[in-house]
């Protein structure tokens, strides 16, 4: 067959498998290659273009395979190499690249190369970061950790490692050490890494926590106490990812970095073309929009206003930069979009609510200027896991800190509350396939529980059903496809004035079409002021009641709860 060429970033559609919960092949109740395989008809069913597929090398699983031992291989949890040979060939006859998740800011300890190092081989000491502590009193005291920097699953960044009497730095667990990447073999390494994977046909690649890779070049305390200021968008980033892109040939490919804590400036870097180093980013300041103090374990209402303003900034700023935006509600490290939008829609029995937050986040994505993903479940209006107990929880970030929380004195009730609506694990619940044993994931024990909606929110009930979440997303992605003013068509963003706190309004507009498109946060109705946009004057494309709200006379229109609608310039579907 000859070689097909995927989407460019401006028309394609992403969907994001979490493989651990997509579909087990073999019973024993976790996700596969081979699962993957099976279902990529009703992946092309929905349309997409790519895959980005979650990492499936050999790891002990401490963090579900972000920490991984072996980069070149499959583990075999996941299937075999030959599964993923397969899998690539059939995704392409079906016109669907997949991307590979390279998690190249740290390896597992079980790594080789840390083991070594621990071992006192000089050369691979030189591959991480091994410090003394501050205040020691000589050999084999470790003293105090060299900084006060916090790691991402709590706890201090340092661990003590007495095999070699240094500490070593993780910026996330205490079992994924830190690769430091201003080492040239490292950087010689990570390029082999992503070369064995291209080679084998891989069409793109998402970069986890990229822009952690280039350390500062003094290891000071952060005042602020966190320390992500010191090591985000560090000093040599760009030089790094132009140096990695441009030994690997991959510039053009549809590449994607994870950016944790970083900046517009920094992002309109990687993502503009000239720059050569990616295609796209992800950045999460509008999922921290319900965090009380900027603390994720402290819960607080979705702060919309303040949603809106995250979004049209970076709407903006990447337009005016030449960026591009990677665009997401959901991944397997965010609770599930709809409930946290949502309120409790969906629980229990699916309600209209449900239906209409599902299909109001799509439409905000999908309108945006940028790349949309779709996360497995998303397509269906997947909810959180509404888990009672600690001992259904396996996430290693969850279970750190609910003992955090404990020990600051909360109870084991407030505790769990705060993980029922923040835990990873509410994102990575088996995808919903069918009303039957373990919701069609498996014919095993899942290793994780679904929530007790599977019986009414799952593929089987929705795939041909009119009307449904997965038809909208549907035809959402075909509108990606076909419309060239979602794909390349300017952005303007607009308030929707003091009648409508929790509404999104904006216009893509190119030559003589236009679209404009009004999404509601809000579980109340509402009236958007719409006087500027002549909206009255174009028709219908997408909306998520039985009919699209009416536009009034002086241009405002009334908004039902979480009611999304979409018009475009007459005729411009057929043209
Ligand atoms: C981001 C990944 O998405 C997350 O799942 C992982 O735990 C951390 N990076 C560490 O690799
Ligand atoms: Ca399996």
């Amino acid at each position: 067959m000859a070689d097909f060429v995927p989407r460019d970033k401006k028309h394609a559609v992403v969907y994001q498998i979490y493989i651990r919960s997509f579909c087990d092949s073999n019973g024993d109740g976790i996700g596969d290659l081979p699962g993957i395989t099976s279902k990529l008809d009703y992946l092309a069913k929905l349309g997409i273009d790519y895959l980005w597929i979650t990492p499936f090398y050999p790891s002990p699983m401490r963090d579900n395979g972000y920490d991984i031992s072996d980069y070149t291989a499959v583990d075999p949890t996941y299937g075999t190499m030959d599964d993923f040979d397969e899998l690539v060939a059939e995704a392409k006859k079906r016109h669907i690249g997949i991307m590979l998740d390279m998690v190249l800011c740290h390896t597992s300890r079980d790594h080789p190369w840390f083991q070594k190092a621990i071992a006192g081989d000089k050369e691979y000491q030189q591959y991480y970061f091994l410090k003394d502590g501050c205040n020691s009193k000589g050999p084999g005291d470790p003293g105090e950790p060299p900084t006060n920097w916090k790691a991402a699953f709590g706890g201090s960044a340092w661990e003590w490692e007495p095999h070699i009497g240094k500490w070593y730095l993780h910026l996330h667990d205490v079992s994924q050490p830190d690769l430091n990447w201003d080492n040239s073999k490292i950087r010689k390494e990570v390029e082999n890494v992503v070369l064995f994977w291209k080679k084998r046909g891989v069409a793109g690649f998402r970069f986890d926590v990229i822009n952690f890779v280039s350390k500062p070049a003094k290891f000071v305390d952060d005042t602020e106490g966190a320390g992500r200021p010191l090591f985000a968008d560090g000093p040599h980033i760009h030089e790094y990812l132009q140096e990695l892109v441009s030994t690997t040939g991959i510039d053009g490919m549809l590449t994607v970095g994870e950016m944790a804590s970083t900046t517009l400036d920094n992002c309109i870097k990687y993502s503009n073309p000239d720059n050569h180093e990616l295609a796209e980013t992800f950045s999460f300041h509008h999922l921290k929009v319900d965090y009380a103090n900027g603390d994720k374990w402290a819960l607080k209402e979705a702060d919309i206003a303040k949603l809106r303003g995250i979004l049209y900034t970076w709407q903006r700023g990447m337009q005016e930069g030449g960026g591009w935006n990677a665009l997401f509600w959901d991944n397997h490290d965010q609770p599930r979009a709809v409930t946290r939008f949502g309120g409790r829609a969906g629980e229990g029995e699916p309600n209209s609510d449900w239906e209409h937050v599902g299909k109001m986040l799509a439409t905000t994505s999908f309108f945006l200027e940028g790349t949309p993903y779709i996360y497995e479940g998303d397509e269906l209006g997947m909810t959180n896991a509404h888990y009672a107990k600690i001992d259904q929880y396996n996430d290693v970030e969850s279970l750190n800190f609910y003992q955090i929380l404990l020990k600051k004195g909360e109870t084991e009730d407030e505790a769990l509350h705060v993980l029922s609506e923040r835990s990873r694990d509410n994102g990575r619940t088996p995808m919903q396939w069918s009303d039957g044993h373990a919701a069609g994931f498996t014919t095993g024990k899942p290793w994780l529980a679904s929530p007790a909606n599977y019986t009414s929110i799952n593929a089987e009930a929705e795939v041909d059903k009119p009307g449904s979440i997965f038809e909208y997303y549907r035809n959402l992605v075909h509108l990606r496809h076909e419309l060239e003013v979602l794909a390349t068509g300017k952005v303007t963003c607009y308030e929707p004035g003091d009648e409508a706190p929790k509404v999104l309004l904006f216009e893509r507009q190119i030559g003589d079409i236009r679209v404009v498109v009004t999404t509601s946060f809000d579980q109340k109705p509402c009236t958007v002021d719409a006087s500027k946009l002549n909206v009255g004057e174009l028709e219908p494309l997408v909306f998520n009641y039985k009919e699209a709200p009416q536009i009034q006379g002086d241009g405002t229109i009334a908004l039902k709860p979480y009611e999304a609608c979409a018009w475009i310039t007459k005729g411009a579907l057929n043209k």
